[in-house]
């Protein structure tokens, strides 16, 4: 970044509210142009064009940050666009900084509205050695784009013959440029393109192109129509039990593509609106409809690829597959709750819960330093983390627990994958803070004094409004201060300060779970629940692990199934099979019944629910006050299957896979399992196959590794190499 400090910023003169404005200015080149380079950024989100050409590939930017401390700037290289005669257009639409509305669900609170702005800088070199800046100012012009109506819950109107018949000067205003920082993020791009499956006709008469595939992005379509006419493409990502377009869980946002036609043909798609659909419906639609003129396009930030993950059941496949396209539909700059309904927050809970996971498919470290930042930016003083990072709907008073954990438990993770140090000494200062928070909202060890969704959307409690009933609450909260604790020790050990008075409150802690929740290491009947177990034997807080461990897997046998929720689902299988229960965890793994992972891969979910039931056995569904079917948080099981089902282990003294552990759980229901992840150091591989009751595994570890095998109990070290045992 460099000049783009010294540009304007700048904004239409007129009231310009869900809608786009066009930014532009022409200017001319007289002399051998050897470098150009754009820096731009909007508060909004906007597309650059040079000469009616798109620069870049990135859609959305500037991306989703902590807007009021943080503001990320794009720099392209445009030296092969530029001509003697120019034009220079930045088209601005709400985005998440400006569209009404945003954050609605949550009290109206019209979080985000604001105005639409830019600013930028293009700087020319020519062959002479001179320089040129041409900067955002009051000598560029301003008009109303074409997306008449933008808005990120709502979608957009795109009208095809719409001019603006009274384009004016842009007005300079005054904003601080403090804010302004060189892009931290990974850019998002378009991704895969689908053909739709099948076109159907509902019983309701309604024509719906099927995807076969829910997914977060937009429609590309051919579209003639007739002039004035208004195609309507809407958004599903289910039918109902009757096999009609479903839109109910979308609550109040509207999620539509409206496309005014002028009479010639376009093939068009959303700049600046996605979103979560499996299925369209088309209204007013008086060309033919035919699968060819259809294409959906996947968004999400542009992560590598770097895990995989094959069984002999398909269904666990499948399962697997909807884990990947969980974190591909949600992993759209921030990431998100879910993609579809009036709400695609960084919900911090659901992040911390599948940050593990998702550090092994993708490689996520540059989108967790981003977010992670923006994290830190959104901290209060008093050192609460707010539910939703970028913190939209202001500051919290209280921090829930396991949600605001997120904190220690997202940077620990990306240091465990990547080695990455530098992230947590970043991070000490807002983890030491956060815990002082909770320090004055507890009493005698034990954090009671706050406010907590609790074992989100458990089954203990259940009943559709009361997602948080079931395990009590202090009791989690108190488990995430002592797992909390124990990973600011951690990073404290590691940046080389001095942990012992943190490992004292973590030990007092401790003593006071122990006598106010457990007996004998049980957990004491009135406060017994599988996530109470899990959280006991999983955070070490047990004093009798192999007891506890011993209670979690009677609570399992005995009713059959899961009962946990966003707290206690993440650790429940590792909390078995760590403890010598793998043909429990297995079960539960391989469980298709409800409640389990493959209840919903056996009702033909292409991504992860939010709820173990979001659709029922008879396709009834959840209550339509909060149901999406693309929620990551239960794709955390994933870290299961790579780290137990597969073995592969990260030994925490030598991250990012330098030394890796492999213990795999083979089980007499599948032949084979196989694991790879792409890491730092290279390709780290796990398989096992069993054949007439013999099992053969094959290990495979990168240069500069080593590992050790942990098999029947046995431990062998190995080196680089591929490993047959
Ligand atoms: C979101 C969650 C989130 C929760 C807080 C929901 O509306 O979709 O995933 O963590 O609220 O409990």
């Amino acid at each position: 970044m460099k000049n783009i400090l010294n540009a304007q910023w700048i904004k239409s003169p007129k009231v310009a509210v869900d809608r786009e404005v066009v930014f532009s200015k022409e200017f001319k080149v007289e002399k051998e142009v050897v470098s150009a380079s754009l820096e731009a950024t909007a508060l909004g989100v906007y597309l650059a064009r040079i000469n009616g050409e798109r620069v870049g590939d990135f859609i959305f930017s500037p991306g989703w940050t902590s807007y009021k401390h943080r503001l990320q700037v794009d720099t392209y290289d445009v030296t092969e666009m530029i001509k003697d005669k120019n034009t220079i257009t930045l088209g601005v639409a709400p985005g998440w900084k400006a569209s009404n509305y945003f954050g609605r669900h949550w009290g109206d609170r019209q979080l985000g509205f604001n105005e639409l702005a830019a600013i930028c800088a293009l700087t020319l070199e020519y062959a002479d050695g001179e320089t040129e800046i041409i900067t955002s100012g009051g000598d560029w012009k301003c008009e109303n784009g074409k997306n008449v109506y933008s808005n990120i819950y709502n979608g957009y109107i795109y009208s095809s013959a719409y001019k603006d018949i009274s384009p004016s000067q842009a007005l300079v205003f005054e904003k601080d440029r403090n804010i302004l920082i060189d892009r931290q993020g990974e850019k998002v791009v378009e991704q895969e393109r689908l053909s739709p499956k099948e076109i159907i006709i509902t019983p309701k008469g309604e024509t719906v192109l099927d995807f076969g595939q829910n997914l977060t992005g937009y429609v590309e379509f051919k579209i003639k129509g007739s002039k004035g006419e208004r195609a309507v493409i809407s958004h599903a990502e289910v039918l109902d039990a009757e096999g009609n377009f479903y839109t109910a869980n979308l609550r109040g946002a509207k999620a539509q593509a409206v496309f005014v036609c002028d009479g010639k043909e376009h093939i068009h798609k959303a700049e600046y609106n996605f979103y979560g659909f499996r299925y369209i419906r088309l209204e007013n639609w008086s060309d033919e409809v035919k699968k060819e003129n259809f294409t959906a396009i996947v968004v999400h930030s542009d992560l590598k690829r770097t895990g995989s993950f094959e069984c002999s059941d398909e269904r666990v496949n499948k399962l697997f597959s909807n884990i990947i396209w969980g974190q591909k539909g949600n992993f759209l700059d921030v990431p998100t709750d879910c993609p579809q309904r009036d709400e695609r927050l960084g919900w911090t809970g659901d992040a911390q819960v599948f940050v593990k996971a998702a550090s092994y498919n993708y490689d996520v470290e540059r989108f967790f330093i981003k977010w992670l930042a923006d994290l830190r930016a959104d901290q209060t003083g008093w050192g609460t983390i707010p539910h939703v990072i970028p913190a939209v709907f202001g500051p919290d008073d209280d921090s829930s627990a396991a949600w605001a954990d997120a904190v220690t438990i997202c940077p620990w993770q990306i240091y465990l994958t990547y080695a990455n140090k530098a992230l947590i000494e970043e991070s000490l200062e807002s983890m030491k803070k956060y815990l002082e928070f909770i320090e004055t909202h507890s009493r005698n060890g034990i954090w009671s004094n706050s406010w907590h969704f609790g074992d989100w959307l458990n089954l203990d409690g259940s009943s559709p409004e009361d997602c948080s009933k079931g395990t009590e609450k202090n009791l989690i909260a108190t488990a995430y201060y002592i797992y909390s604790s124990e990973i600011y020790a951690k990073a404290l050990a590691l940046c080389g300060e001095d942990n012992a008075e943190v490992l004292e409150k973590r030990e007092k802690s401790i003593l006071a779970f122990r006598r106010e929740y457990m007996a004998d290491g049980r957990i004491k009947p009135e406060y017994t629940t599988q996530t109470a177990c899990v959280l006991a034997v999983h955070f070490g807080i047990s004093d009798d692990i192999a007891e506890t461990a011993k209670q979690l897997n009677e609570l399992v046998t005995e009713c059959g199934h899961l009962k946990t929720g966003f707290v206690g689902t993440p650790y429940l299988l590792h909390a078995l099979s760590d403890n010598g229960y793998a043909k429990t965890a297995y079960d539960l793994l391989l469980r298709e019944e409800y409640p389990s992972w493959l209840f919903s891969v056996k009702m033909g979910a292409t991504t992860i629910w939010e709820h173990w039931d979001s659709m029922r056995e008879d396709g009834s569904m959840w209550d339509t006050s909060m149901n999406s079917f693309n929620h990551y948080a239960y794709g955390s099981v994933a870290d299961w299957l790579y780290g137990d089902a597969a073995g592969i282990k990260i030994d925490e003294s030598k991250p990012a896979f330098e030394h890796i552990v492999f213990a795999p759980l083979t089980d007499g229901r599948l032949t084979y399992v196989k694991a790879s992840i792409e890491t730092r150091k290279g390709l780290v591989k796990s398989e096992w196959k069993t054949e007439n009751s013999n099992t053969e595994y094959e290990f495979t570890v990168p240069e500069g590794a080593t590992a050790t095998v942990i098999l029947d109990g046995k431990s062998t070290e190995i080196g680089a190499g591929v490993h047959k045992f």
